[in-house]
């Protein structure tokens, strides 16, 4: 294997065109996290890129169609995805967008390299122009008839029904989507990557360097595209929303957002080199640098095919050494798809079960769709959690810090002779570090809870409850050793369970910047006499009501069929007529957020919910009647906004203490008044 010096790892930029799931977390986001950290602990010199992906036609089409522009939906996006990352542990050094002038400019660089290099073929053609919205139509965005089995509704570039490719011009009686109108065919001149002519460099670097060392779903991909011919691609795309085509005679052009996308990888990586004074051209033109492109398998041939070719094409790059592209993860039986709304969205998840990102982190790496597409339940993610977390790691924890607490005054015991860890932890350790380094993550997660198990084993085949009364030296012995197998699973667990890690070391009193990779396997972490900190519950089981909540959720989302749309239009409702009020009439008002901890219905009560609602200082019992627009369950952890000073009244007999807040819609439809991220119960609203 080759000694690296350095690494440039990415995460495929995400489309900020809507919120991303948890699969596209599990596919690429999380395997890449796992291993920078895992990098990162080495004490290996690496950057981790990632931001939006903000150009393309796809989004240029959803403004036109929900009456908005890109900027306005990708602002919003950007910041809610970037948010959902680093709530979920994802450490990115830079999270870029493709809008920054830096990228735009690089992006330019890289074509006017090939322009003036000669390497582009100008092709003129016809295409489908819509005279309506004065658009050139993208393939998807044109419907018609199949020329093969006459189904009605066929798109531009395929027939749904029978499955043939297509070309738009195949296509009867072709409509344009947007406006409904005929379209016009009309010249168009556009400059094309000729993929062919690199199709022997292909196959060489591929089949030479990677037949061995890359997942066999990714060199099986990309060795059946390259050996299917490839075709010259075209580069650039008419439009307007995209990084103009730097020529004088592309008015009108923007680069296709395949050509300009991974290159944010680059830019992205100057950003961070300006941001942080390292030279970025290390990163991307240094042999000794290993780059390594996470992505989902419908990305497989962009990074595998046309990327590294623009590499090669301009010369001074490295290509990348591996694509560890992950399969689909399904979920509840159906394909993950946020416009059918059959998804956990990353935000969702992180708004529903608070402060649990190392739950879903783990539960999502060890179901991790590594070889072949896999599925996420709600129930085995409730198996997962209560079985292995709670109940491997928790309790070995929780038990281990209360009995030296309580035998040894929460210090790590004298031990005379220990029994010999060392060797156990240590292969642990390797084995884990294999198998993270050849992207098997799956394995090596069980092996990190394997470590915990084997603390477990050790609890209950010494019995140190029992041991204590006839035996303190034996029993300081195993609880010295369970106190060094904690701290090793402090080091171990990081790259999947940031947050527990950083727990453990808390509850240690260990300082983790003083220990890394290669400590894991020390049975003298903690010395004899070192005092413990505070101990703290890792992990809460995860309950029945919660699980059937979420499916509840799906359930209804589906069937109701609404899209995540995000409600601009005003409500034509007029102003009420309140008299005007002073800041000091404002200021009586103690508001608060609260968190809804039991819901339930009220007797004879068709209308009204008993809350018990969570404000920090105190629990109160409020009533509220909004039976007939929730289910008591899906309320269950919800923020909302709390009068806190409202006089009592007593509704049904239940003295009621608050009012929660809630607006309603056009259609009248409730909904509740939140914090739009998580927040303290009981912090103040002004
Ligand atoms: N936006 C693409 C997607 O979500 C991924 C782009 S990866 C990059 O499928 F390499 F182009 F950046
Ligand atoms: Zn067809």
């Amino acid at each position: 294997m080759k000694n690296w010096k350095r690494y440039t790892i990415t995460a495929a930029l995400p489309y900020a065109n809507g919120p991303k799931h948890i699969g596209h977390l599990a596919g690429a986001y999380l395997p890449a996290d796992i291993y920078v950290r895992y990098l990162r602990a080495q004490k290996r010199d690496v950057v981790f890129v990632c931001g939006s992906d903000e150009h393309g036609t796809a989004i240029t089409f959803q403004a036109l169609q929900e009456n908005t522009t890109p900027r306005e939906i990708i602002d919003k996006y950007h910041v809610l995805i970037q948010k959902s990352f680093e709530q979920l542990g994802i450490e990115f050094d830079i999270y870029h967008r493709t809008s920054e002038p830096l990228h735009h400019e690089t992006a330019q660089e890289f074509f006017l390299d090939f322009y003036h290099k000669g390497l582009f073929k100008e092709v003129t053609s016809e295409q489908y122009f819509d005279e309506e919205k004065k658009v050139f139509l993208a393939d998807r965005y044109i419907m018609g008839t199949c020329p093969n089995c006459s189904h009605d509704r066929a798109y531009g570039d395929q027939c749904e029904k029978c499955g043939k490719s297509l070309s738009p011009t195949d296509l009867i009686n072709p409509k344009s989507t947007l406006s409904g109108a005929v379209p016009v065919l009309k010249p168009t001149k556009h400059w094309y990557l000729p993929l062919n002519e690199y199709e022997p460099w292909l196959k060489t670097w591929l089949v030479r360097d990677h037949a061995k060392d890359w997942k066999s779903n990714v060199y099986g991909q990309s060795k059946s595209w390259i050996d299917a011919g490839l075709q010259p691609r075209a580069m650039t795309r008419d439009g307007e929303w995209g990084i103009k085509v730097p020529l004088k005679d592309a008015e009108g052009k923007v680069l296709y957002v395949w050509f300009d996308a991974p290159i944010g990888y680059i830019s992205a990586t100057k950003q961070w080199a300006k941001n942080t004074g390292n030279n970025w051209e290390l990163y991307w033109k240094d042999s000794d640098t290993r780059l390594i492109h996470f992505v989902g398998k419908d990305n497989i041939v962009f990074h595998c095919i046309i990327f590294p070719v623009m590499l090669h094409m301009h010369g001074d790059y490295i290509v990348p050494d591996n694509v560890p592209a992950n399969e689909f993860l399904n979920l509840e039986g159906d394909k993950m798809s946020t416009s059918r709304r059959w998804s956990v969205e990353m935000h969702e998840y992180l708004h529903d079960f608070p402060g649990k990102a190392d739950e879903l982190r783990y539960v999502l790496c060890s179901i991790a769709p590594e070889t072949k597409d896999s599925e996420f339940t709600w129930k085995d993610y409730q198996t997962r959690v209560n079985s292995e977390l709670v109940a491997i790691l928790g309790n070995l924890v929780n038990r281990v810090m209360v009995l030296s607490d309580k035998y040894f005054d929460n210090q790590v015991p004298q031990a005379g002779e220990c029994s010999d860890l060392k060797a156990f932890i240590t292969t642990q350790r390797d084995k884990i570090s294999e198998a993270i380094e050849n992207f098997r993550f799956r394995e090596a997660l069980a092996e990190m809870i394997n470590v915990a198990r084997h603390g477990n084993q050790l609890l209950s085949d010494k019995e140190p409850w029992k041991l204590i009364k006839t035996d303190r030296e034996a029993t300081a012995i195993v609880l010295y050793d369970c106190i060094q197998i904690i701290a090793n699973l402090g080091i171990l667990c990081e790259p999947f369970l940031p947050f527990t890690s950083k727990k453990l070391f808390a509850m240690l009193n260990l300082d983790e910047r003083n220990v890394s990779w290669k400590d894991a396997g020390r049975q003298d972490l903690l010395k004899p006499g070192h005092v413990l900190g505070k101990a703290q519950l890792l992990y809460q089981k995860i309950e029945d009501e919660q699980v059937e909540a979420q499916i509840e959720k799906l359930k209804k989302t589906v069937a109701g069929g609404n899209k995540p749309e995000v409600i601009t239009k005003p409500v034509e409702e007029k102003k009420e007529d309140k008299a005007e009020i002073t800041y000091d009439d404002f200021s009586k008002l103690d508001l608060r957020v609260g968190t809804i901890l039991t819901a339930e219905k009220v007797e004879k009560a068709d209308k009204l919910l008993k809350l018990s609602v969570d404000l920090g200082f105190e629990t109160r019992t409020i009533v509220s009647g909004i039976a007939e627009h929730f289910k008591p369950e899906e309320l269950i952890g919800l923020q909302v906004s709390v009068v806190a000073n409202l006089a009592p009244r007593k509704i049904r007999g239940i003295e009621s203490k608050g009012m929660i807040l809630l607006a309603e819609n056009e259609n009248g439809k409730l909904v509740f008044v939140s914090p739009n991220q998580n927040t303290a119960s009981g912090s103040v609203i002004r």
